[in-house]
C-alpha cells in the first residue's frame, strides 16, 4: 500500500459516509455516515453536546473520542482540528472559545467540507472557519494556534512525523495537542496491518502507544500522555474486522485488549532548546 493509494482509499471513503448523510445535490438529511454498531464511532458524545449541534453534524460524527471535552478550551483561543470531517467537534470548540476565539477545520474531502460548511450555517456559529487541505501540509503559518484537536485521522495518515511535525510547526510555544485517536499496545497480526479496508476504518494504520509518544518526542512535543478512553475486547474486534476477510476466531487471542481508543496529549514547549 503507498501513501497515494492509502490517501485515495480515505479520501473515497469519507466521501461516500458524507454523502450518505447529505446526499448530493440535496439538502436535506439522509442516513448515518457510520454503522450504528461500530465500537468505535459509536455513542461519543452526550446530551449537553448532541444538543449543541445541528443533527447532521452528529449523524457524520465518524470520531473514535470527544477531544472536546477532554481539551481545556478557552475564550479567545484559536483551535485547529485536523480531519474535521462533519465539523461536530470545530462547532463545538467554537462555543467554548467564544467570542473573541476561532475554530478552524481542516479536511481533504471536499464533500465532507461541504457537510460541515451547512452544518455550521445550520449551527449559527461564525466564528468558524472550514479549509481544504491535508494534515500532511497544514494550511497555516507557524506559530498560530494555541490548541490543535483530532478525532480519529491521524490514525489514517501514511506519513505521521510529518502531520506531528506540522502540527508542532503551526501550534505556538505553549500550544497543546489533544487529539482522540485509536492506538495498539503490543504485537497485531499482520493479517490486520496490510488491510486497506481496515486502513480507512482507522484500524490498520494505527500506531502503538509508545511508538506514538516517540514520534511526539520526536517531532519536539513535551509533557506527552497517553489515556486509553476505551479498550476494545474480542466482541468489539469482531464488529471491525467482519466482513474483512479475516478469521476472526483464529485471531481472537492476538487482537483481544490490542486496540483502544485513547487521549493523546502534550505540549510544545515554551522555550525550544537548539
Ligand atoms: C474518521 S473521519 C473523522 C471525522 C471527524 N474528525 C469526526 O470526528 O467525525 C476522518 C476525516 O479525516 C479526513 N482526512 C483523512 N485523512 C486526511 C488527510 N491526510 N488530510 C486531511 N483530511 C484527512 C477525511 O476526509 C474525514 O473527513
Amino acid at each position: 500500500m503507498s501513501d497515494v493509494d492509502v490517501k485515495d482509499a480515505v479520501r473515497e471513503k469519507y466521501s461516500q459516509a458524507a454523502l450518505r448523510v447529505r446526499p448530493a445535490g440535496s439538502s436535506c438529511c439522509g442516513s448515518a455516515a457510520r454503522d450504528p454498531c461500530n465500537p468505535i464511532t459509536s455513542n461519543l458524545y452526550d446530551t449537553s453536546q448532541t444538543g449543541a449541534v445541528p443533527e447532521e453534524a452528529m449523524l457524520a460524527s465518524l470520531g473514535c473520542g470527544n477531544p472536546t471535552a477532554l481539551a481545556q478550551l478557552k475564550p479567545g483561543e484559536t483551535v485547529l482540528d485536523l480531519g474535521s470531517g462533519g465539523g461536530i467537534d470545530v462547532l463545538l470548540s467554537a462555543r467554548r472559545v467564544a467570542p473573541t476565539g476561532k475554530a478552524y477545520g481542516l479536511d481533504m474531502t471536499d464533500e465532507m467540507l461541504a457537510l460541515a460548511r451547512d452544518n455550521q450555517r445550520k449551527a449559527g456559529v461564525e466564528n468558524v472557519e472550514f479549509l481544504k487541505g491535508e494534515i500532511e501540509n497544514i494550511p497555516m503559518p507557524d506559530n498560530s494556534v494555541d490548541v490543535i484537536i483530532s478525532n480519529c485521522v491521524i490514525n489514517l495518515s501514511g506519513d505521521k512525523d510529518r502531520v506531528l511535525s506540522e502540527a508542532f510547526r503551526v501550534l505556538k510555544p505553549g500550544g497543546r495537542f489533544a487529539v482522540s485517536d485509536v492506538v495498539t499496545r503490543g504485537e497485531v497480526p499482520t493479517v490486520v496491518r496490510r488491510d486497506m479496508l481496515l486502513w480507512v476504518g482507522c484500524i490498520a494504520g494505527a500506531l502503538g502507544d509508545t511508538e506514538y509518544a516517540d514520534k511526539l518526542a520526536k517531532a519536539g512535543f513535551a509533557s506527552i500522555d497517553i489515556e486509553p478512553t476505551r479498550i476494545y475486547d474480542i466482541e468489539d474486534a469482531r464488529a471491525f474486522l467482519t466482513g474483512k476477510g479475516i478469521d476472526v476466531d483464529a485471531i481472537a487471542e492476538q487482537v483481544q485488549g490490542k486496540f483502544m481508543s485513547a487521549f493523546v496529549r502534550a505540549v510544545k514547549p515554551n522555550s525550544i532548546a537548539n
